[in-house]
């Protein structure tokens, strides 16, 4: 062996075995509920030129001042890994004219990599994953009840519990403006005893100050003018009749004024679930989203309001391995059959799996393995319905001994009959 050991980049995951096996669960139950509520799958490329996040997370954003992955292309290009997926799939509904074609309102899902430059720690990677979703051209409130449905139906599918959802309006940019000019007002009074990340966002963006971890908790910072005082009355009304339908459909939730997200498109809803785990704490927010009315037209296509929300997988199955502990195991792949092969010879074993295999049984074989205990062991590991041995005697009298792994008795079955008998007995 040589004495080469690489080692993943920081803030990367492996994923193999359970972990791997509850995330597809997970991903699975998703996808299943994505299609109950309508949305179909969009795929778009995990690089975009940069320019596409600058205009849509926003210039003073921490995801493109700090967190962005972007590097110049051999063609002299700036490319950037996507640090999040809406801005990349209203790029390509843009450009492929998506919602000129059907004239109601479109509904999308999609789920991949997504990549941020943090200091990593548990539920905070540089490369993670992402589930999102976002209805496209509707303005009706009543999508954003039906998307906070969809996550909290998803929770329920995954049978957890000990999270709480936060909700807020920050307004129109035009009402956001007027807040923003009020909190620059008012933050340049207490300036000395901002943070000095929340000095430098005086100018540029004052509302993280707001739910900046440390500032936050200063009095002055909870003082600080509200968003509801510069809300018109049509937005007030809105964002009543979300509040009013969540409490009809009992849906329990905080009106959290210092919400504000870190992405500059939201306008009116925004909403994120936050763990109550200890396993999360520090990284909570394990999905979040809300309105964005600009950001179509912004990035170059028709006047067209949306709404969304994403997933973070890595959260999520860290909430879900903590709060399902006893069912780890539940997603592991199960085997309709293994095979024990006792010969010297292994093809006459081979070829029985292929053509069991073709007849589509899963069948687990490794020629390798010669031993009944051995054999057991990985029938036990594969949680296999059936074993089947075949030994000299069995060959010579063209039979094969056939286990059930329930009953735990055992019947010598002709090889001609095999494909049957397993029929029969697996899926009848
Ligand atoms: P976001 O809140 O920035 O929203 O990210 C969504 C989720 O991704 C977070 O709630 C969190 O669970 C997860 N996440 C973020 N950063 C990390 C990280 N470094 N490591 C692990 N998980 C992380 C968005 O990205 C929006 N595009 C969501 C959206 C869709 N809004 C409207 N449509």
């Amino acid at each position: 062996m040589s004495n080469i050991q690489y080692q993943k980049p920081r803030g990367t995951i492996d994923y193999f075995g359970y972990e791997l096996d509850n995330l597809k669960y997970i991903e699975d139950t998703i996808k299943h509920l994505a299609f109950l509520y309508g949305y179909s799958e969009i795929r778009t490329p995990i690089f975009e030129h940069t320019e596409v996040f600058i205009r849509s997370v926003g210039q003073s954003s921490d995801i493109v001042t700090k967190e962005i992955y972007n590097f110049k292309d051999k063609g002299g290009r700036d490319i950037a890994l996507r640090p999040e997926g809406t801005a990349g799939v209203i790029r390509a509904i843009n450009e492929n004219k998506l919602l000129q074609k059907q004239n109601w309102p479109l509904r999308v899902y999609y789920y991949g990599p997504i990549f941020r430059y943090e200091r990593p720690q548990s539920g905070r990677a540089r490369q993670f994953h992402q589930f999102g979703f976002e209805i496209l051209n509707t303005n009706n409130i009543f999508d954003d009840v039906d998307v906070i449905l969809l996550a909290y139906s998803v929770l329920n599918k995954l049978n957890l519990h000990k999270y709480h959802l936060d909700i807020n309006c920050i307004g129109s940019i035009q009402t956001r403006i007027k807040w923003i000019e009020a909190l620059k007002k008012y933050f340049a009074n207490y300036k000395e005893e901002l943070s000095l990340d929340s000095q430098n966002r005086l100018q540029t963006n004052p509302l993280r100050i707001l739910d900046d971890k440390i500032d936050s908790q200063k009095d002055f910072v909870k003082n600080a003018p509200s968003i509801k005082e510069f809300l018109s009355q049509e937005e007030i009304d809105n964002f009543n009749k979300i509040k009013g339908s969540l409490d009809a459909l009992k849906i329990p939730y905080t009106e959290n004024l210092s919400l504000v997200r870190g992405l500059d498109y939201y306008t009116d809803l925004v909403f994120e679930f936050v763990s109550d785990l200890d396993e999360l704490k520090g990284q909570s927010t394990f999905c979040g989203g809300g309105r964005y009315n600009n950001l179509i037209e912004e990035l170059g296509g028709i006047n067209a309001q949306a709404v969304g929300f994403a997933f973070g997988l890595e959260r999520i199955l860290i909430q879900y391995l903590t709060e399902n502990k006893q069912n780890q195991n539940v997603h592991k792949k199960q085997y309709d059959l293994v095979l024990i092969n006792l010969l010297e010879d292994e093809f006459a074993s081979l070829a029985i799996a292929y053509k069991l295999r073709n007849f589509g049984f899963s069948l687990y074989f490794e020629p390798s393995i010669k031993k009944l205990n051995q054999g057991f062991k990985l029938a036990e590991y594969y949680q296999a319905k059936f074993i089947l041995i075949l030994g000299t005697k069995e060959i010579e009298n063209e039979e094969i001994i056939v286990k059930n792994q329930i009953t735990m008795q055992q019947e010598l079955v002709k090889l001609q009959d095999l494909y049957k008998y397993l029929l029969n007995k697996i899926n009848g």
